[in-house]
């Protein structure tokens, strides 16, 4: 049997490999679109999004090839967020993924322009996938609908404005886990669910996996939350103390610490609750034990 580690490897990979094939840069009037696009893509991200739908693909004994482009679509998703988030006008972060954050090389502008380019560029890609006549059309269109929403004004951007409003001001415990299931929580969850979705599972199989995905959603969030306190910038390839520049909401300045530590471990274990029921859960399991533990 592989290491949890080689697994991860692979999954990451492969989905990397995908993203390269598929968005080179073009020698056009716009190529620096193209290349501001690539340079936070290919800058080396965890690729935990992807992964996660690789694994569920696997679990369910999927084609893989049907679940990549799905997969990807997320990462250029997740990627374009970052690029905004980072800009001077929300976080004002100078580093991401250990290089200069896109605006501090392309500007602003080109910045934001890259951002929305990656955004439709995922779902060129999904809806050029879901066009295809293997009887798989209606499952692609309701995992692009998962994902449409994840990332739209009910999910990711929904959260976003929480976390911009909560900055300088106390939030209540409730509203802090709302905005978290949002920001980093739907993202993570389509992730899984896309898949499962495009692969027909049952509906006992996907309500276990939903569950999984909000705990480890929940966690990651948590995690990230304390890595911005205990982490190492070199590690992490982004500023530790952003959060406290922008007196930002987090699990830490809510919770304290401890707590939040408390918490990122109950969530782990219910992550891994969730799963029970399902068989092929060696990968995932591991994968809830990995946010805990991850220093990066
Ligand atoms: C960072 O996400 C932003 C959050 C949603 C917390 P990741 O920690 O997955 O960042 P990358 O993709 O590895 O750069
Ligand atoms: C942002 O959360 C999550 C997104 C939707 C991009 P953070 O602002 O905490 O993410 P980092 O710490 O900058 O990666
Ligand atoms: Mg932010
Ligand atoms: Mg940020
Ligand atoms: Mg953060």
């Amino acid at each position: 049997m592989m290491s949890f580690q080689a697994d991860l490897l692979k999954y990451s990979e492969c989905a990397e490999h995908w993203i390269k094939q598929h968005l080179a840069i073009e020698e056009v009037p716009e190529k620096r679109l193209y290349e501001a696009m690539q340079y936070s893509l290919l800058a080396g991200g965890k690729r935990l999004r992807p992964v996660l739908s690789l694994a569920v693909c696997d679990m369910l004994d999927g084609d893989r090839e049907k679940v990549l482009p799905f997969a990807c679509a997320i990462e250029l998703i997740h990627t374009y967020s970052l690029i905004h988030d980072d800009l001077p006008c929300m976080d004002n972060d100078d580093f991401r993924r250990g290089k200069p954050t896109n605006h501090k090389v392309f500007g602003e502008a080109m910045a934001v322009l890259a951002g929305d380019a990656l955004l439709n560029r995922a779902f060129e890609l999904m809806l050029a996938e879901t066009l295809q006549q293997d009887g798989f059309s209606e499952g692609r269109a309701k995992a692009a609908l998962i994902i449409a929403r994840a990332a739209g004004s009910s999910g990711m951007i929904a959260g976003q404005v929480v976390d911009m409003e909560s900055e300088n001001r106390q939030i209540p415990y409730e509203l802090l886990c709302y905005m978290h299931a949002r920001k980093t929580g739907a993202i993570i969850k389509a992730s899984i669910l896309a898949p499962a979705e495009l692969l027909k599972a049952s509906d006992n199989v996907k309500a276990s996996l939903s569950q999984y995905a909000e705990k480890i959603g929940l966690a990651f969030q948590i995690k990230d939350d304390i890595l911005d306190i205990e982490g190492s910038a070199s590690v992490i390839g982004k500023p530790v103390g952003s959060d406290e520049k922008n007196n930002k909401s987090t699990f830490v300045t809510v919770l304290g610490l401890k707590k939040a530590k408390e918490l990122l471990k109950t969530s782990i274990e219910q992550a891994v609750e969730a799963l029970k029921p399902l068989k092929h859960t060696d990968f995932l399991i591991k994968t809830a034990a990995y946010i805990a533990e991850r220093d990066k």
